[in-house]
């Protein structure tokens, strides 16, 4: 078993990125809400108290109960989590008379401080915060100050327990990742020994144990998650998990075939279904955009589920779901409230939403489910495809949807998608694809008047989809692009490219 570490999270946006600073130390850890019952305190060698948006001294300031933990176990509190260390325990807190926010620098009281292994005198931190440590407890220590905060970091004596006002886990606090490594490995003595393979181990023998024999339905996309989950399940119980890939007419060009071609290079029992003709003839006339995706929704469902009923005795459902979608969090207006989603209602569900469920990569990042995927040998070029909506093509292709526009536009796609990868483009871009605009507009070929389509192409930069920015793509690129998709695409007369940041724009056009 694994060393594992505690985040208790007071709800700071920043909490995430803590624990992924510890997983890049290649040490497990944890997301808990502070006052969650879900989790045992024995299972963790270290704990860490996140910030929170919340002052210490307001009346609804989140207290965790530290019994278990402070004194007995190593203990790191960042930010709020040293103001709460400090308050509650004698000494005081109060709002700070300085901006703290942003760049600060390290200036060691306590130099020879293991915390301080590696890193220099007037190291770059991050400060995020409005109210200071004005005194501290009697029995604790400072060990650095900054500037503008005098107890910028400290220390109790006689015990593991350290504290941070400043972010290590900001990429802007220099030396964030050291300091970690440094109150993880040499004063906690955890164990770095989390790496790709031994999730991938430990992933799979659970799976093992979890199904044992039974048989698992799941739902492939021809994206990252659901393949790796697959690759994992595949590793555990071979033949008896049954995957499902199924064309909905709105892919991108010839990917039905290729990507099932490739999951069957990969091993994988997998049936292809094309349901394209159903699905096209479902959004016949449909011009509205959630009217669209409800029924490819809808559709896909009854498509899977009349395919899983086919498998006899299966047990359980496999998604692909990652670690964002299930951490609790914490509301900023009171105790943590659960955000995880419930599909369950009495009845009129769907026969494969009833089996049990399995999520193999429930616990891990996006980018940790691509280290898994490469450490099990899941093909590069896979594994960095850009991001691609549910509903395919039909929230490109603006209004109705008919299979000639379906064709215009997977060539259109097919043009800039090569050539981003012609370009070497492909890997500096998060996402990118083409729209079908509604509109007709005049031309001239050769000798003749044209009257046709404009197609709008767009290439943003993003890390979450969240907010986004649009490629500064080179013109020539974008000239030969052009060029290509007008003299070989009928039907387009006019390219654009889309130069909208996200907000106030969306990634999609619909
Ligand atoms: P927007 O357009 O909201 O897109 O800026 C953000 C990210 O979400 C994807 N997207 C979808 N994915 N079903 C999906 O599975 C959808 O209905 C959907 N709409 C948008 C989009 O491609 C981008 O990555």
């Amino acid at each position: 078993m694994q060393d594992k570490v505690l985040i208790l999270d007071f709800g700071s946006q920043f909490t995430q990125l803590i624990a992924r600073r510890v997983r890049e130390l290649n040490i497990y850890s944890e997301i808990h809400p502070y006052n969650s019952k879900k989790f045992n305190v024995a299972d963790f060698k270290a704990v860490i108290l996140s910030g929170s948006p919340h002052s210490v001294r307001s009346e609804s300031a989140p207290q965790p109960d530290l019994s278990e933990i402070k004194g007995k176990l190593p203990l790191l509190g960042v930010c709020y989590g040293a103001q709460y260390l400090a308050h509650f325990f004698g000494g005081e807190v109060g709002s700070s008379n300085t901006r703290e926010y942003g760049r600060a620098n390290l200036s060691f009281v306590a130099p020879s401080e293991t915390l301080f292994e590696g890193i220099s005198e007037g190291s770059q931190v991050w400060m995020s915060h409005s109210d200071t440590i004005l005194s501290l407890p009697s029995n604790y220590k400072k060990i650095a100050s900054t500037h503008d905060v005098e107890n910028a970091a400290f220390r109790i004596e006689g015990e593991e327990t350290y504290a941070i006002q400043f972010h290590p886990e900001v990429y802007h606090s220099t030396d964030g990742a050291q300091l970690l490594e440094n109150f993880l490995v040499k004063i906690a003595k955890l164990k770095q020994e989390w790496t790709p393979d031994c999730f991938v181990d430990t992933t799979v023998n659970s799976l093992k144990e979890k199904i044992g024999n039974d048989k698992v339905v799941l739902g492939l996309s021809g994206g990252v998650d659901s393949t790796v989950a697959a690759i994992l399940l595949d590793k555990a119980i071979g033949k008896n998990l049954h995957c499902i890939f199924v064309n909905n007419g709105l892919l991108r060009k010839n990917e039905f075939s290729s990507v099932l071609k490739q999951y069957e290079g990969m091993g994988l029992n997998v049936k292809g279904v094309d349901a394209s003709a159903r699905f096209l003839s479902e959004l016949k006339g449909e011009s509205d955009p959630e009217k669209k995706r409800k029924i490819i929704g809808r559709v896909f469902i009854e498509v899977f589920d009349d395919e899983s009923k086919l498998i006899k005795n299966v047990k359980f459902l496999a998604q692909g779901t990652i670690y964002p979608d299930v951490i609790e969090s914490v509301s900023v207006t009171g105790g943590p409230s659960a955000t995880i989603k419930s599909h369950h209602n009495v009845g009129g569900l769907p026969d494969f939403m009833k089996l049990k469920i399995v999520e193999p990569l429930r616990m891990i990042f996006k980018d940790e489910v691509r280290r898994v995927g490469k450490s099990m040998g899941i093909d590069a070029e896979l594994l960095g495809r850009h991001p691609f909506p549910g509903p395919g093509l039909a929230i490109r292709i603006l209004g109705d949807i008919t299979e000639e526009k379906v064709r215009i536009l997977q060539e259109v796609d097919a043009i800039f998608i090569n050539g981003l990868r012609k370009w070497n483009l492909y890997d500096d871009v998060w996402q990118a694809g083409a729209m079908l605009l509604p509109v007709n507009s005049v031309g001239v070929m050769g000798d003749e008047r044209t009257y046709e389509k404009c197609v709008a192409l767009r290439a943003v930069e993003s890390v979450d989809g969240m907010t986004a920015d649009w490629v500064d793509l080179p013109y020539k690129f974008l000239q030969e692009t052009s060029n290509k998709i007008i003299n070989n695409v009928k039907g387009v007369n006019r390219v654009v490219y889309d130069i909208s940041s996200k907000p106030p724009a969306t990634i999609e056009w619909e």
